[in-house]
């Protein structure tokens, strides 16, 4: 099979569409034909080292962590899913023409592959976050970031739990978190007092996933400072708000049930850029740039 790969650290340009081993599913796994794969941060901060602790990259690098496709191989003690059924979820080296699975859902069959694809990563952590964070009916949320990829699905999570939802933006977004069912504010210097003046007050839950603003802003918006929950600003627990990376938090195949559920009920709509495997490197580029609007997507070419 092909893999996307990398032989050193570096900027998208290193990447190749190469051919590769092929995996095959272990116990509690499945192995699918890959359909499409998403573009999460994670992968351009592997491919670039940033999470190397400066030692080299030895032999090849694979990189994706979530897909959508056709089950072609069922490990051993897994049950309730079979070779030919249609699903999407979570694994690694998914940028790849077959990838194995570590916790899927049944793709609706109204579904596009590629908003299958881009429904994993960002369907998990936006679950994880709200869950954590307990937010339910009648609350007011702020998510810090909510255009792009576990943003616009948090917002539509929040949402379905009957939250009101206030989200951040650069300008250009506004109208897309307007779309989705946010509040819109802008992101940047001053973020807070737009946020409590959109709320009329403080709000329940911040759920920050750009880790962009300083966390003590966030707090000033709580009445509990554990109820901000950050995804990416790691220093977070030093002004009392609380850090996610998945581990024992993670309730991977209730969040894709509850994901798939969404998707086939028209109340989550994530929008996808796709891209073929070959092309890979442009949408790194725009990954890395930071100012992604729902997800991109890569498609194998078969
Ligand atoms: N800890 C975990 O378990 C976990 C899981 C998944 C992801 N993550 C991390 O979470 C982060 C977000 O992931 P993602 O997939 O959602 O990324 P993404 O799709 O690339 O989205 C990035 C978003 O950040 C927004 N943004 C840029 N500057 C901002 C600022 N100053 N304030 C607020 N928002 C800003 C952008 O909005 P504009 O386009 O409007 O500028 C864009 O929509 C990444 O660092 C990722 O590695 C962590």
């Amino acid at each position: 099979m092909r893999a996307l790969q990398f032989t050193s650290y570096g900027n998208p340009e290193v990447l190749t569409w190469a051919d590769a081993p092929d995996p095959h599913a272990g116990a509690g796994q499945v192995r699918i034909a890959v359909r499409a794969a998403s573009v999460n941060p994670i992968d351009w901060k592997l491919l670039t080292g940033a999470m190397s602790g400066g030692q080299p990259q030895l032999g090849p690098g694979y990189l994706g962590y979530d897909a959508a496709g056709v089950v072609d191989e069922v490990g051993e003690g897994v049950t309730g899913v079979a070779v030919g059924d249609e699903i999407f979820g979570l694994g690694q080296h998914t940028h790849a023409e077959y990838a194995v699975l570590d916790s899927w859902a049944g793709k609706p069959p109204s579904v596009d592959w590629a908003v299958a694809a881009a429904a994993g990563v960002a369907g998990e952590t936006g679950e994880r976050g709200l869950r954590l964070l307990d937010v339910t009916a009648g609350d007011t949320v702020f998510i810090d970031g909510g255009a792009g990829g576990v943003g616009g699905v948090a917002v539509q999570m929040a949402l379905s739990r009957g939250a009101r939802v206030i989200a951040s933006a650069s300008e250009t977004n506004q109208d897309y978190l307007r779309e989705i069912g946010a509040i819109p504010v802008r992101y940047g210097e001053g973020v807070a007092d737009r946020v409590r003046a959109a709320a009329g007050g403080q709000v329940e839950a911040v759920f920050d996933v750009a880790g962009k603003t300083p966390i003590d802003e966030l707090t000033s918006l709580v009445s509990e400072p554990s109820q901000v929950l950050s995804i990416a600003n790691f220093t977070a627990g030093q002004a009392g708000g609380r850090v996610t990376g998945g581990g024992a938090d993670s309730r991977p195949m209730q969040a894709l049930a509850e994901v798939a559920d969404m998707l086939a009920q028209n109340e989550l709509v994530i929008k996808v850029q796709t891209f073929p495997f070959d092309r890979a490197a442009e949408a790194y580029r725009i990954s890395q740039n930071g100012h992604v609007r729902g997800k991109l997507v890569l498609i194998p070419e078969r």
